[in-house]
């Protein structure tokens, strides 16, 4: 199956950290990509990371100026969702809530033609019920991200129970062509990645919370020795705390309140009081404006 040509438009919905990724790894293919979000500040504030990011990448000496400005010119503000309608390919990436992505997706079916591709970059949510009050369900697939979308590789492809095959296909194929490494999920909870990381983060929380050592402790153990690229604390700090909570508790449910997948209290805090991880400022660690590493 062909990837989709980088004529067809593609559209992100939601300009987070992972719709602005997305964005940013589209329109560095070579697509138009329409970018919306619940307000235009919002997509203006996506637009405006993208570019400083790709600036880095020239300030290093990694990137033409004349490339950098290129990709930002394709990512095209839409102030309303029916200015998606030319897209060719829609990835929905808001909040983490069955009920609220299917109302999009409702939406998105009212304003797309028929042939248009309807992707989620869910973590953890179930791409069979999310296409179950679908019209046409066949349409929806999952195309999950990593965080940061522009530099990890891996693409989840997830075909829900009524996922048509060949448009599942073409996905993957979009993805490679986008310099990624897909690779096919059925619909389970948390599909491969998030279920086997659950315990990851989980075990690392128990730690913490039975005094077995502090969050930086654990991070640079298992960073420098055990190898892995980022400790437990940091990650979820990258992540975002409401985010990895609501992913953990929407996999618990799924298996029926299997301990392995229970949720933490000490998690549940953190989002309570609104330390999301870095996009707050604030989350294990602090990331104060100026300061030149993150504190504990
Ligand atoms: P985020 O909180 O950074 O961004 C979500 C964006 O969606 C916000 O800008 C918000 O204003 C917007 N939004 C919410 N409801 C909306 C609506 N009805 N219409 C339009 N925009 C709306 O969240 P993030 O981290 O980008 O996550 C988005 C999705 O990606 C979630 O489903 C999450 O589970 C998934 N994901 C997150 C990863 C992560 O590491 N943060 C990794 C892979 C997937």
């Amino acid at each position: 199956m062909q990837a989709l040509d980088t004529q067809v438009k593609i559209a992100v919905v939601g300009a987070g950290a992972m719709g602005s990724g997305i964005a940013q790894v589209a329109a560095q293919a070579g697509h138009e990509v329409f970018l919306f979000d619940q307000s235009l500040e919002a997509v203006e504030k996506g637009k405006a990371g993208i570019a400083k990011q790709l600036q880095r990448r020239v300030d290093k000496g990694k990137l033409q100026q004349a490339d950098a400005d290129a990709v930002v010119k394709r990512i095209l503000p839409a102030s309303q969702l029916s200015e998606l309608a030319s897209a060719g390919l829609v990835i929905e990436a808001i909040v983490e809530n069955l009920e609220i992505k299917q109302k999009v997706f409702g939406e998105l079916e009212d304003i797309c033609g028929e042939e248009v591709i309807l992707a989620t970059n869910t973590s953890s949510l179930s791409v069979t019920a999310l296409g179950s009050t679908l019209k046409r369900p066949e349409r929806l697939v999952g195309m999950h991200f990593f965080n940061p979308a522009p530099i990890m590789a891996l693409v989840e492809v997830i075909l829900g129970l009524a996922t048509d095959q060949k448009i599942a296909e073409q996905i993957h194929a979009t993805a490679a062509a986008w310099g990624k490494k897909p690779v096919y999920a059925t619909s389970t909870p948390g599909f491969i990645v998030n279920r086997v990381a659950r315990p990851f983060y989980a075990e690392s929380l128990r730690l913490m919370q039975e005094q077995v050592a502090e969050p930086q402790t654990l991070d640079a153990l298992l960073r420098e020795a055990g190898n892995f690229r980022m400790g437990p604390f940091e990650l979820t700090d990258l992540i975002g705390h409401d985010v990895n909570y609501a992913v953990t508790c929407s996999v618990f449910d799924a298996y029926y309140g299997d301990f392995r997948f229970q949720p933490s209290l000490i998690q549940k805090a953190l989002v309570d009081a609104g330390r999301l991880g870095r996009k707050a400022g604030q989350g294990f660690y602090s990331y104060a404006e100026g300061a030149e590493r993150p504190q504990p």
